[in-house]
């Protein structure tokens, strides 16, 4: 039988910035952009990484961490394979669900919202802003599927490199690009004494964001 790690009996205590009623921007997402720049001032390593949770075409569940590239009044983007799983996925069923666990500074964001692929231009932006190997890696990677080795991964990644031998820049292949994350619910959770965390959802409505405490 697999031993339990002593970890899994430790208990924490949070006590964090307190979510005072009316703390929070009356926009969530500067509140999401405000607390991501904070995440990043504290050190946090990749603070703009969130899990993603998706349904698969067959109602699977699936979850994987993606980083924030963007976020504007529509949304949050960030950029994939379109035939990986997440990308079939998405085309399938636009639900997802996206935390961002900030767990040193007692902070978790919880997302539920509809995806939808981005314009062309925006991922031709993204793309042309990666580094070359980075954009290598987008041609040669078919995101997800099965393959016989790791040398057959770099036998791939040499032919895109002859391929295009002599270019500077790699053109955006149309099977990789955004997504961009409409929120429909968006939750800020801040831990504190006694498990007594404070919870703020904002919920979109025709009025625009409303906002209401949640019991912890
Ligand atoms: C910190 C971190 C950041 C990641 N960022 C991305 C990303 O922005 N885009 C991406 O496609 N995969 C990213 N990945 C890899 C994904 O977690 C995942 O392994 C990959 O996208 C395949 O997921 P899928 O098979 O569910 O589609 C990241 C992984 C980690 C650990």
């Amino acid at each position: 039988m697999a031993q339990e790690p002593d970890a899994l009996s430790k208990r924490q205590d949070y006590g964090s910035v307190a979510l005072e009623d009316g703390v929070l921007s009356a926009d969530p997402l500067s509140q999401i952009s405000a607390w991501v720049e904070e995440a990043d001032q504290a050190g946090v390593y990749e603070p703009n990484a969130m899990v993603l949770s998706t349904i698969d075409p067959d109602g699977e569940p699936s979850s994987r961490t993606v980083l924030l590239r963007g976020i504007d009044d529509v949304g949050l983007y960030f950029y994939t394979d379109y035939g990986s799983r997440k990308g079939l996925a998405l085309l399938a069923h636009p639900s997802v669900s996206v935390v961002f666990p900030w767990y040193t500074q007692h902070r978790q964001i919880k997302i539920f919202g509809h995806a939808a692929p981005t314009d062309a231009e925006v991922s031709d932006a993204y793309f042309d802003s990666r580094p070359r190997g980075s954009q290598v890696s987008a041609w040669a990677s078919d995101q997800s599927h099965p393959i016989s080795s790791r040398e057959a991964l770099e036998e791939k990644v040499h032919e895109i490199e002859s391929r295009f031998h002599g270019e500077e820049r790699l053109p955006r292949p149309e099977k990789w690009g955004g997504f961009v994350i409409e929120p429909q619910r968006i939750e800020f959770w801040a831990g504190r004494t006694s498990r007594l965390h404070d919870r703020i959802r904002f919920e979109k409505t025709s009025e625009g964001w409303v906002s209401c405490r949640l019991q912890p």
